[in-house]
C-alpha cells in the first residue's frame, strides 16, 4: 500500500521545506518537491501542517516497581498513550533487580512489553548490580540483544545504588563495548542523611523531598559521573533527567572540553517548579515528586536548561514517564515523604510541551525535532530507521497542526494516572496525525492502532559520540 502525504511543511534537524512524502508499507520510499509525487496512489492532505518524524522517548518506566507499587501504565496504557501524543518509539528501561540475574530482568521485561504496545519500543538495561556476572552480560546484551546501554545509579542506596568503583568498572566496559552508561547523578549517600534528618525534625510533608536533594548533590554527582567516565579513557556518558544550572554547566565544561559526555532534560523540568508542589494543598503535593526533583522558579535552572537545548548541551528531551496514580500510590508516602513513589507521568505530552517553547521563541523548529525525535535515534542506535523522514526509515511521521490547541488534563489524556501534573496547561499545537511504520494509528485524536502492532527495536550503537 502506498501514501502519498502532500502539501506540508518536512522539518528535519537541517531545516524545514514544504515536500510530499511517499509511504510504502512500512517505510518511506521518496520525498518530492510538493505536487510532483506520483498521482496514482492514496494521499493524505497536510496542508499547513507541520510533518515530523515520530517521536521517541529514550526514558519510560512501564511497571517499574518502586517503593513497594509499581509504576501505573502497562505497555498497553503507556504505548498507546504515547500515540496519542505523537511518540512512536520508546526506550524503556530493564530492570535487573539487586542480587538478580541480569538475563532474567531482561527475560521479565520482554515478558512485560511482548504482544502489548502500540508502538515500537527498544530497551535500555538498569544494573542493580556491577560485578563480574554483570559485567559479562554488559558483552552480552550489546552483541545478542540489541541493548547498547546501561543506567546506573548514584542515588537509592540500598535499591538500584552503585558506589564509585562498580560504575568505573562498568564505565570500563562500556568503553570496550560501545555501549553508553546513562548516570542518574544525584549523590544518594548524602541525600539519605538529609532525608532523616528531616523526618527526625517531623518535616514530612511532600516538599521535603525536594529540600533534601539540594542542587549541589546534583552537580556533585554530575561532576564526579565526568570524572569517573574520564578515568575511564572517556567512555561515552549520558547524564539522565538533568534539572538543575549547576549540574548543566558540569555537563557544557566538559563537552566543551571535547568529551563524550551527553544530558538530556525532562519537560517537567522546563516547565514545572518546587512552587507548584508547594502551593498545593495537603498531601497534593506528592504529584509532583520526582527524583531529580522540581527547582525553584526563583532560581535559574529553567532560563538555563532552555538555553541548554539551544546549545545542545542538553542533547535530547525524554519524559522519564514513571506515572502514580495519587490514590492508594503517592498516598502510600503520608506521614513519610521518603515513601511517595518517585515519578511523574508525562509520555503523552512532550512533543505537545515542547512545541510549546518553539511558539515561546525559546527553541527553533528544527532543535523541536532534533531533541525529541532526530539525536534520541542517534544516541541510542535506532538512526537512520528513526527519528527521520527520508527514504529508506521507517514510517513513523506525525502530522503536526501548529493552529490547534492542546489542554492538558486527567479528563483527556489517555495515561493511566488519576491526575496529570501539568492539570489545565494549554499548548499552542496539536498532534493531529500519528502514523507508525506505514499505518495510521491515530487521527483527529481517534485511536485506530493496536495492541500488540508495536515491535521490538534490537539497537545498534550509538552513531552519536565524538
Ligand atoms: O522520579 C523518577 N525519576 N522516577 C523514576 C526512576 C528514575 O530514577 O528515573
Ligand atoms: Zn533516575
Ligand atoms: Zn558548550
Ligand atoms: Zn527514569
Amino acid at each position: 500500500m502506498t501514501l502519498l502525504i502532500t502539501g506540508g511543511t518536512v522539518i528535519g534537524p537541517t531545516g524545514a521545506a514544504p515536500a510530499d512524502v511517499l509511504v510504502d508499507g512500512e517505510t518511506i520510499a521518496a520525498t518530492y518537491a510538493p505536487g510532483t509525487g506520483p498521482s496514482d496512489t492514496e494521499t493524505l492532505d497536510a496542508t499547513g501542517r507541520y510533518v515530523i518524524p515520530g517521536g521517541i522517548d529514550a526514558h519510560t518506566h512501564m511497571e517499574l516497581p518502586f517503593g513497594g507499587t509499581f509504576a501505573s501504565d502497562t505497555f498497553d496504557t503507556g504505548t498507546r498513550a504515547a500515540a496519542f501524543g505523537g511518540t512512536t518509539t520508546i526506550i524503556d528501561f530493564a530492570v535487573q533487580r539487586t542480587g538478580e540475574v541480569v538475563r532474567d530482568g531482561l527475560a521479565a521485561w520482554h515478558a512485560k512489553a511482548e504482544g502489548n504496545c502500540h508502538v515500537d519500543y527498544a530497551f535500555h538495561m538498569i544494573l542493580g548490580g556491577v560485578d563480574d556476572d554483570s559485567l559479562k552480560a554488559m558483552d552480552q546484551l550489546v552483541a545478542d540483544e540489541g541493548i547498547s546501554s546501561f543506567k546506573l545509579f548514584m542515588a537509592y542506596p540500598g535499591v538500584f545504588y552503585s558506589d564509585d568503583g562498580q560504575i568505573l568498572r562498568a564505565m570500563q566496559k562500556a568503553r570496550d563495548n560501545g555501549a553508553v552508561i546513562m548516570m542518574h547523578a544525584e549523590n544518594g549517600i548524602a541525600i539519605d542523611v538529609l532525608v532523616r534528618q528531616a523526618l527526625a525534625r517531623g518535616e514530612t510533608d511532600p516538599i521535603h523531598h525536594g529540600l533534601t536533594r539540594p542542587e549541589a548533590l546534583e552537580a556533585e554527582a554530575t561532576h564526579r559521573a565526568i570524572m569517573l567516565a574520564e578515568v575511564a579513557r572517556d567512555c561515552p556518558l549520558y547524564i539522565v533527567h538533568l534539572s538543575a544550572s549547576r549540574a548543566l554547566a558540569e555537563v557544557a565544561a566538559a563537552r566543551d572540553a571535547g568529551r563524550n559526555v551527553f544530558a538530556e532534560t525532562c519537560p517537567q523540568y522546563l516547565y514545572l517548579t518546587l512552587e507548584d508542589q508547594l502551593g498545593a494543598p495537603g498531601f497534593e503535593g506528592a504529584k509532583w515528586v520526582c527524583s531529580t526533583p522540581l527547582r525553584s522558579k526563583h532560581e535559574t535552572h529553567q532560563r538555563d536548561l532552555w538555553q541548554g537545548l539551544r546549545s545542545n548541551d542538553l542533547a535530547v528531551v525524554s519524559t522519564d514517564h514513571c506515572p502514580f496514580c495519587f490514590k492508594d500510590q503517592k498516598e502510600l508516602g503520608v506521614g513519610d515523604f521518603s515513601k511517595i513513589p518517585n515519578g511523574i507521568g508525562g509520555v503523552e505530552h512532550r512533543v505537545d510541551l515542547l512545541y510549546q517553547g518553539v511558539v515561546d521563541g525559546k527553541l527553533s523548529l528544527e532543535r523541536w525535532v532534533e531533541t525529541i525525535a532526530t539525536t534520541p535515534a542517534r544516541m541510542f542506535g535506532l538512526y537512520p530507521r528513526k527519528g527521520v523522514i527520508q527514504p529508506g526509515s521507517d514510517a513513523d511521521i506525525v502530522l503536526y497542526d501548529p493552529n490547534g490547541r492542546t489542554r492538558i488534563g486527567v479528563e483527556t489524556h489517555h495515561m493511566n494516572m488519576d491526575h496529570s501534573a501539568y492539570e489545565g496547561y494549554e499548548i499552542a499545537g496539536k498532534v493531529e496525525t500519528v502514523i507508525s511504520r506505514g499505518e495510521v494509528i491515530v487521527s483527529s485524536g481517534e485511536y485506530r492502532g493496536a495492541k500488540g502492532r508495536g515491535k521490538y527495536l534490537p539497537r545498534g550503537l550509538s552513531s552519536y559520540l565524538v
